[in-house]
């Protein structure tokens, strides 16, 4: 006999319907799942099996054929437990169905039957969003919160297959999510502010900039200066979050499954900070079951790399695609997942093995050493940092002194009005920040006077920029005429943007 129920599978972040259909032969008994289902997916085979028993049904002695169709993508999951066990109910006879097409269900089933969380719930209620008609998915009474953020789409939560077959059958009722949407979530908690940084003006500013239009930053300096100090106050200066980014970075936690059932929402930028021995699957993603990393958990906000050369050589090479596309695609066996990465890079590092070199202090390093170290830093990928800063040792008067220093607050409001001039300008267009635009959109969007124009092409020729460099300066001067609240890319902002650019001079011979 057979029975056919819907569920979705996970691409990347996006889902897509699937059809789970279950064929009863009588014959030698076996349980077999066709149609791409990978290795882990099979595993719910054991699952399957005692949850039926161990709630009162029998598990057919028969031929078990399991089809997953479209069968040219690839399947993953646990969540088709759920719609496996009530195909074999069904189709053995033991349990009757009376709902209608529309009825899609997702779960992970324990031994005892109860359902268990799943990830990825937020992305399969957005595909259900987006078809025709009304549709209805059954989901794990712990993913209810996270259904709830659509609130277009009706879902039903359960804790058990037993209570989920008494409602197939009409016996029983299932609890309807309440629709939360997504604005019911308190709000960021106190962040260490910038006030407590003593002088470094320079590298707060930079901070500031690359804030407002999402751009890359080095931070380079001997030891404690105040480099992780600093990086840690980013988040307190991040904007807010618009809903649509809420839901992208939500999205990504939920198909990673780090979304904490009780608050099941990303609404404050991620601040992500992977330590330097992290492998490349846990920062750029994959895996044997594919996973986003870290660069996609920075969604819209940023990821810190304290120590960037001393990331693996592995890693940071991953980086420049990811960097430049602003996605990343993950190959693995025959299949590959893409996944967003749109992030700010804040790295940190010090110019040599022992610190000093450039300070006012004695380095000990010997030329070569220092190359080898900054030499971890490819010319490409300095090349992708659109702020490279200085950040000095700061000396006593400043350290002690009472000069009043800007607080998170009063660069967050600044960062926050340049990021609404840039949604503004961009409302018509694909990108929504300056660091996003292309160079189609950097033509369009910054224009230089003939001034500017001309000093453009002495730094171009005298730092031997590249084709990305210059488009780098001129979307990091947008920003800096953006926090101006000026029209127009103006000579001062210009400046200040190839200055920015003019460390790799310095220390990268
Ligand atoms: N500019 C500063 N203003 C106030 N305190 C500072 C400043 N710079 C450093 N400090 C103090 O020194 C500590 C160490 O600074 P931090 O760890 O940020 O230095 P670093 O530049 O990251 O050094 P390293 O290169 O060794 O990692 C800070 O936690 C802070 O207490
Ligand atoms: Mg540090
Ligand atoms: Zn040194």
């Amino acid at each position: 006999m057979l029975a056919s129920l819907n569920t979705l599978v996970i691409t990347g972040i996006d889902a897509m319907p699937v059809k789970v259909e279950i064929d009863i032969q009588s014959g030698l008994p076996v349980f077999d799942i066709v149609g791409l289902a990978q290795a882990a997916l099979k595993e719910a085979r054991e699952r399957v099996k005692s949850a039926i028993k161990n709630n009162g049904y029998q598990f057919p002695n028969h031929r078990i054929v399991v089809n997953l169709a479209p069968a040219d993508i690839k399947k993953e999951g646990t969540h088709f437990d759920l719609p496996i066990a009530l195909g074999i109910l069904i189709a053995s006879g033991q349990v009757s169905m009376s709902l209608g097409y529309n009825y899609y269900f997702a779960g992970e089933l324990s031994l005892d039957g109860s359902l268990r969380q799943v990830p990825g719930i937020l992305p399969m209620v957005l595909a259900l969003m987006n078809l025709a008609g009304e549709q209805t998915i059954v989901i794990p009474s712990a993913n209810s919160r996270e259904a709830g953020l659509v609130t277009e789409v009706r879902s039903l939560a359960s804790n058990s297959l037993a209570e989920i077959c008494s409602f197939l059958e009409g016996q029983d009722t299932l609890t309807s999510v309440m629709a939360s949407g997504s604005e019911t979530y308190s709000p960021p908690a106190l962040q260490p502010d910038f006030g407590d940084v003593r002088g470094q003006e320079m590298a707060k500013r930079a901070l500031q900039v690359a804030a407002a239009g999402m751009h890359n930053i080095l931070l380079i300096g001997p030891p404690g200066g105040g480099k992780t100090m600093l990086a840690r106050r980013l988040p307190s200066i991040l904007p807010e979050m618009s809903r649509e980014e809420v839901l992208e970075t939500t999205r990504i936690y939920s198909v990673a499954n780090l979304l904490n059932p009780d608050y099941p929402l990303v609404n404050t930028r991620p601040f992500r900070a992977p330590h330097k021995n992290a492998s490349s699957a846990s920062i750029i993603g994959g895996g044997r079951i594919p996973r986003p990393g870290e660069i996609s958990l920075a969604q819209n906000g940023v990821l810190f790399m304290d120590e960037f050369p001393e990331f693996s050589r592995d890693v940071l090479e991953a980086l420049r695609q990811p960097l430049e596309d602003k996605v990343v695609t993950v190959a693995r066996a025959q299949a590959t997942s893409t996944y967003p990465a749109n992030f700010s890079l804040v790295a940190s590092c010090n110019p040599c093995p022992c610190g000093f070199y450039g300070s006012d202090l004695e380095c000990h390093c010997s030329p070569p050493q220092i190359q080898k170290y900054l030499g971890r830093i490819s010319g490409p990928l300095l090349d992708r940092m659109d702020l490279q800063v200085e950040v000095p040792r700061v000396n006593f008067e400043q350290l002690r002194g009472n000069s009043n220093t800007e607080s998170s607050e009063v660069i967050r409001s600044k960062v926050q009005e340049a990021r609404e001039i840039q949604y503004r300008r961009f409302s018509r267009y694909k990108v929504n920040l300056n660091s996003e635009m292309r160079s189609s959109d950097v033509r369009r969007f910054c224009v230089l006077d003939s001034e500017s124009e001309s000093l453009l092409k002495q730094a171009f020729d005298k730092l031997n920029m590249s084709a990305r460099g210059h488009d780098r300066v001129l979307k990091v001067a947008r920003t800096i005429a953006d926090l101006d609240h000026s029209e127009s890319i103006n000579m001062p902002h210009l400046a200040e943007a190839l200055q920015y650019r003019s460390l790799d001079r310095k220390y990268w011979k």
